[in-house]
C-alpha cells in the first residue's frame, strides 16, 4: 500500500518535470538580493510570486509578514493533529551578483546548459542552488503530495527574505510566533552532498562573526615622498596587524580565540576520514601548487571541525589607473572568522575587538565595527529525523548518505533549537562546483529533481518512525 502511494507520488512529478522547471525559472529571474535597497522591490515580488505558488498547489494560511527589512513567507497544511509537522525552512533573498562581467549569462535570466559535472543540464542564474531552487523543491515536492493525496505529515513553510544578510529580522519572528511555529522538526535544504554518486547529509555547520575595521593614520592624505618614512602609513600597518593574525602554525593569534573549541576525538576524526576526497582534484580544480592551513589538520577537518580567520577585502589609498605617490589617511578591511560548535559568536568578536586594539601602534587609530554573526551547530545522526533522511537518500540514491560536517553558516539554525527547541535537518543536494556566491552559480537538473523525488519519502518515513 505505502509503496502505491509512493508511486503516486513520484508519478505526478515525473508528469509535471517540465513545468517545475519553468516556474522555477520565472522565480530566478526576480533578482531578488537582500544585500542591495535598489532592489527591494524585487525581493518583495519574489516574495508575492511564492506567495502564489503557495496557493496553487494547495497550500493554507498562506500570509506575507512584513517585517522592518524583507518578508517573510508562511503557509501551512495541517491534515490531522496525530500527524508530526515539519517545519520547511528556506530563503528566497540571493546574494549580489556582482561582478556581472564575470558571468557567461545574465544572472537573472536562467539558462540550461549541461557542464562536466552536469551532462544532463544544469541551471545557470544567481541564486539556482542558494537557495531558490533548493527551496522550490520542497514547494514541488508538496504539490506532488498533496495534489495526489499521499501527503503524509503535517507542513508548516516559513521562507525568508534576509538569510544573506544574516536573518535579524527572522530571528524575531521566530521568536514572537512559537505557536504558530510549532513542529517537530525542521527540514532546510540549503546545503550540499559531496558529489552525485555520493550522497551525504550535512551534520554541521560553522559559526560566524564579521568584522570590519579602520585604521586611521594622518589626518589627511599625504605627499608620500614629503611625508613617506616619517608618519605611519596606515595601509602598511593594517598590512601587518592582519599578518599577526595567524601565527607559523597557521594558529589564529589572538589570546582566548580556542578557549571554547571543542576537540573532535580521534574517533570521529577517523570516522571523517572515511568520506571521499580526492586532494589532487582539488587543488587542480582551484590551481593551486599547495594547500594551505591549520597544521596537524587535514583540508577537510580545516573548514569544517576547525575555526578559520579571512579576510574578505582590504582597500584604501589609490586603485585607480597608473601611479598617485599618496601616503594614505585611511585603511579599511572585513574579516570574517568562522566559529565551530560552543565557540560563542559575540564572545569572539569582543576578543578581536581588544586584541585588534591592543596590538595597534599608538602612530595610528582603530576602529573595529561588528556586523552580523551566528552560532554554529552540530546536528545528531541518531534521532528519527536522521534516520528518515538517510533511509529517503538511499533509496532515491541507492546508496546510504555519508554525515558530514560543512564549514558554512545558517544563523537561523541554532535558533530553531534554542527558540522552537526543534532540531534540523539539512537535506540538501548542491555541489562545491556548483560555485554558489559566485559567478555562474548553476544547479544541476540531476540535483533538482533528485531533491523533488526524496523529500517524499523523507514525508513518508517520517510518518512512520514518529507513529511507533
Ligand atoms: N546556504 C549557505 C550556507 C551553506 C552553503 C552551508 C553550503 C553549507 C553548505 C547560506 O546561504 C550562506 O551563504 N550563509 C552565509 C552566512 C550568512 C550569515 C551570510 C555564509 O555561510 O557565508
Ligand atoms: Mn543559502
Ligand atoms: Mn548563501
Amino acid at each position: 500500500m505505502q509503496q502505491k502511494i509512493n508511486n503516486m507520488t513520484q508519478e505526478y512529478i515525473s508528469n509535471n518535470k517540465k513545468r517545475f522547471l519553468d516556474e522555477l525559472f520565472s522565480l530566478l529571474k526576480i533578482p531578488s538580493v537582500s544585500a542591495d535597497m535598489k532592489f527591494k522591490e524585487d525581493v518583495l515580488s519574489a516574495a508575492k510570486f511564492l506567495e502564489q505558488n503557495l496557493i496553487e498547489i494547495g497550500a493554507e494560511n498562506v500570509k506575507i509578514y512584513p517585517t522592518e527589512g524583507h518578508p517573510i513567507v508562511y503557509a501551512d497544511k495541517i491534515i490531522s493533529k496525530d500527524l508530526p509537522t515539519i517545519l520547511v525552512y528556506g530563503h528566497y533573498d540571493v546574494q549580489p551578483a556582482d561582478p556581472y562581467e564575470l558571468w557567461d549569462t545574465d544572472p537573472f535570466s536562467p539558462i540550461v546548459k549541461p557542464t562536466t559535472i552536469h551532462p544532463d543540464g544544469a541551471v545557470f542564474a544567481r541564486g539556482a542552488c542558494d537557495d531558490k531552487g533548493q527551496m522550490f523543491m520542497h514547494l514541488k515536492a508538496f504539490e506532488a503530495m498533496n495534489k495526489t493525496n499521499t501527503l503524509h505529515c503535517n507542513v508548516k513553510f516559513m521562507l525568508e527574505g534576509e538569510e544573506e544578510v544574516g536573518s535579524a529580522n527572522l530571528e524575531n519572528f521566530v521568536r514572537n510566533n512559537t505557536q504558530l511555529l510549532k513542529s517537530d522538526v525542521v527540514l532546510v535544504s540549503d546545503t550540499g552532498i559531496i558529489n552525485n554518486d555520493t550522497p551525504s547529509i550535512c551534520v554541521g555547520l560553522r559559526g560566524l562573526s564579521y568584522v570590519e575595521v579602520e585604521v586611521t593614520g594622518p589626518n589627511r592624505d599625504l605627499h608620500s615622498g614629503l611625508y613617506g618614512g616619517g608618519v605611519a602609513n596606515p595601509i602598511n600597518i593594517l598590512s601587518s596587524m592582519i599578518s599577526s593574525l595567524h601565527d607559523e602554525n597557521g594558529k589564529i593569534n589572538i589570546p582566548g580565540f580556542y578557549d571554547d573549541v571543542i576537540e573532535v576525538s580521534d574517533n570521529d576524526r577517523k570516522e571523517m576520514a572515511k568520506a571521499p576526497f580526492d586532494i589532487n582534484y582539488y587543488k587542480h580544480d582551484l590551481e593551486i601548487d599547495d594547500i594551505h592551513g591549520e597544521e596537524g589538520y587535514s583540508t577537510n577537518e580545516r573548514t569544517s571541525i576547525r575555526p578559520s580567520l579571512d579576510i574578505n577585502g582590504i582597500w584604501g589609498g589609490y586603485i585607480g589607473e597608473g601611479a598617485k605617490t599618496v601616503l594614505p589617511s585611511k585603511a579599511y578591511a572585513k574579516i570574517s572568522m568562522r566559529l565551530v560548535p560552543n565557540q560563542k559568536s559575540q564572545d569572539i568578536t569582543n576578543l578581536f575587538q581588544k586584541h585588534f586594539e591592543s596590538i595597534a601602534p599608538s602612530s595610528v587609530k582603530v576602529k573595529v565595527t561588528p556586523h552580523h554573526g551566528g552560532e554554529g551547530v552540530v546536528i545528531p545522526t541518531d534521532f528519527p529525523a536522521y534516520l528518515a533522511a538517510k533511509n529517503a537518500m538511499e533509496t532515491t540514491f541507492g546508496k546510504a548518505p555519508i554525515p558530514v560536517r560543512s564549514g558554512g553558516s545558517i544563523p537561523i539554525v541554532p535558533m530553531f533549537e534554542e527558540v522552537l527547541g526543534l532540531k534540523t535537518i539539512l537535506l540538501g543536494f548542491g555541489l562545491d562546483s556548483d560555485v554558489i556566491h559566485s559567478p555562474n552559480e548553476h544547479f544541476g537538473l540531476f540535483n533538482f529533481y533528485k531533491g523533488i523525488e526524496t523529500i517524499p519519502h523523507f514525508y513518508e518515513n517520517y510518518a512512520k518512525l514518529m507513529s511507533k
